[in-house]
């Protein structure tokens, strides 16, 4: 009798994961879809990820939308000489058109991405220079992008401020900003053309210069249409940081962009002596907390939600010497099963 009904179970069990199987092909298939949202949904890509059969179903399964994680950025497009070259850009662009995703592009002016040939450049030439990769970057998406980060990371690490840099030091504090905004909508009328920082909500000292600096180019003419904040979130910070945050860059009216969320378990500096469950439960606790301030905004200002990375492996937290081999920053593990952020951000979403 026992092996007969023992038999009969795994029959069952078999057949449920035969129709499984049949029904949803990737293994993350318990949880609706993050898009089930009631805004689009985004992930960054990398050109070869498209490639991988398991990335791509998570992929189309999960998202309206996609951020180039680094060729559409200067070090990826600038040779040495100058020359510009859009392979990987390209190669995503079509990736996007096919699956009739969103794309988004990241990012045109980077403090941290100057380029030997911007620093080479004369006086007399830097302007048009500037302005010509802006013009031929976002003209060859013109169309296609629906929003472009203009300037990615102005604001100082410690909030007071904003960064001296290449772009800055040529053209100006706010006149690099200003001229980048002004030449992106030139190229692309279209485009919602995005100021974009980090640690916006995990220190509020820089997320009030951020949204100060905003006004502050807005009122000088720059062609401005949003916020984003990158959200590389930082699990200990108190509860209702994060709400707060939201509501302060949602009072502007601007559409808001979340648009490189990932939570980190890991902790620098002391010995940690909280269990991974208590790691996991206050990780989730901050997503639910930002899924919930972005679902709270008017509908209007929720541009997207965008993921730096679909599952832990993919992270740019996983890379290098930084892989510990176990962190967890994304919606998805390494199979491309759903992670407990996962589940807060479809329960948020709903
Ligand atoms: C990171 C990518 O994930 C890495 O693969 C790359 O080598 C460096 O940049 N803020 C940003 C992103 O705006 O472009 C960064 O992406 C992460 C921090």
């Amino acid at each position: 009798m026992i092996g007969r009904r023992a038999f009969l179970g795994s029959t069952l069990a078999l057949a449920a994961c035969d129709r499984f199987a049949a029904a949803e092909p990737t293994p993350a298939d318990d949880l609706p879809p993050l898009k089930i949202a009631p805004f689009p949904i985004g992930a960054c890509a990398r050109s070869n990820h498209p490639d991988d059969p398991a990335w791509r179903a998570l992929a189309l399964r999960n998202l309206d939308q996609i951020t180039a994680e680094w060729e559409m950025k200067m070090e990826a497009i600038v040779g040495d000489d100058g020359t510009l070259s859009f392979t990987g850009a390209d190669k995503l662009a079509a990736f996007a058109r096919d699956n009739d995703l969103r794309l988004h592009g990241h990012a045109l002016i980077w403090y941290s991405q100057d380029n030997p040939f911007f620093r080479g450049l004369p006086e007399a030439r830097f302007g048009a220079e500037y302005d010509g990769y802006i013009a031929a970057v976002a003209g060859r998406y013109r169309g296609q992008a629906v929003s472009w980060d203009v300037v990615n990371e102005p604001i100082s690490e410690d909030g007071s401020g904003l960064r001296d840099c290449l772009w800055s030091q040529r053209l100006g504090q706010d006149g690099y900003m200003i001229r980048a905004f002004e030449q992106t909508r030139a190229a692309d009328p279209d485009a919602v053309l995005f100021l974009n920082d980090y640690n916006l909500e995990n220190l509020p000292a820089k997320g009030a210069t951020f949204l100060k600096t905003v006004e502050r180019l807005l009122k000088a003419g720059a062609p401005i249409g949003g916020i984003g904040t990158q959200s590389h979130l930082d699990i200990e910070i108190p509860a209702g940081q994060i709400r707060d945050w939201m509501r302060d860059a949602g009072s502007l009216g601007l559409p808001i962009h979340v648009s490189e969320l990932d939570a980190s378990l890991r902790r620098d500096g002391p010995v940690d002596l909280r269990t991974p469950a208590q790691r996991r439960e206050q990780q989730v606790a901050r997503v639910r907390e930002l899924a919930e301030a972005f679902m709270a905004l008017p509908e209007r200002q929720r541009f997207d939600f965008s993921v730096w990375g679909l599952r832990d492996t993919d992270s740019w937290l996983r890379e290098g010497e930084r892989d510990d081999g176990k962190d967890s920053p994304l919606p998805f593990d390494a199979a491309g099963r759903p992670n407990p952020m996962a589940g807060a951000m479809v329960n948020a979403f709903s």
